[in-house]
């Protein structure tokens, strides 16, 4: 019989243990993964236990608060604390989201966070998103009108401009597609969610006259229909998008054509 076993190297061990500083009146666990791939060694998961009472309130707080003040070889990315850049994705509590939107208060028990799922690591929490943004640069995210420019703006009536609403909000961070299964074991030729969504963004776009040829590109086995309606693309979204909707219209439209 077949047996499937994790490679060694990529066995997660336990790692460092920082202990509650003194004094401190409201104490908390944060378990962290780290692994540096250059260094040869098994990822590892450290310990930090933080005073909650001398920290901010979101993890991305927290984070920042262990890079600062107890371990600087901890690494992440991080911009605005806004909920605006994306980059602060990552695995948070078994959930993708922003660290810095996400509540600490939210969170029972210890404090657990990991890269986004089922992507190569750079370092500790920063995945490789290269994948990522290549798929989203290859449905090609940028208006191709046949008109020529207008002086001022290409107009858009207001029912027209509400069909964007719920699609140009994506921030690209990736929550949506590495909690997808079918992009887990597809991501070199799924699309996934979030370029798919943003593929439905410029077919929907009253001023883009590229929808025949961005609906052809679409219409392959992989690229689109790797979607099986799992719908965790959508619970996932720290922005409260709809990819798997998305997805779905772009199906629609393929079949009514
Ligand atoms: S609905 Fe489609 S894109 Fe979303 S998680 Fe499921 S399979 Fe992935
Ligand atoms: S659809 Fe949501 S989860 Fe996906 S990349 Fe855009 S903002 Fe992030
Ligand atoms: S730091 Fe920009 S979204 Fe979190």
């Amino acid at each position: 019989m077949a047996e499937f076993r994790l490679p060694p190297n990529s066995v997660i061990r336990p790692g460092k243990e920082w202990p509650a500083p003194e004094g401190a009146s409201r104490p908390r666990k944060v378990i962290v993964y780290r692994y540096d791939p250059e260094s040869g060694e098994n990822p590892r998961t450290d310990s930090y236990t933080v005073d909650l009472d001398d920290c901010g309130p979101m993890v991305l707080d927290l984070l920042l608060k262990i890079k600062n003040e107890i371990d600087p070889t901890l690494s992440l990315r991080r911009s605005c604390r806004e909920g605006i850049c994306g980059s602060c994705a990552m695995n948070i509590d078994g959930r993708n989201t922003l660290a810095c939107i996400k509540p600490i208060a939210d969170i029972d028990g210890d404090i657990r966070i990991y890269p986004l799922p089922h992507q190569p690591i750079v370092r500790d929490l920063i995945s490789d998103l290269g994948n990522f943004y290549r798929q989203y640069a290859a449905v090609e995210p940028w208006l191709q009108s046949s008109t020529p420019a207008p002086e001022r703006e290409r107009r858009q009536s207001v029912e027209q401009r509400k069909k964007l609403d719920g699609l140009y909000e994506c921030i690209l961070c990736a929550c949506c597609s590495t909690s997808c299964p079918s992009y887990w074991w597809n991501s070199d030729r799924y699309l996934g969610p979030a370029a798919l969504l943003n593929a439905w963004r410029w077919i929907t776009d009253s001023r883009d006259d590229a929808t025949e040829q961005r609906l052809e590109s679409l219409d392959d086995p992989f690229k689109l229909y790797r979607c099986h309606t799992i719908m965790n693309c959508t619970d996932a979204c720290p922005k409260g998008l709809n990819p798997a909707k998305a997805i779905a219209e772009i199906k629609k439209r393929l079949i009514e054509r």
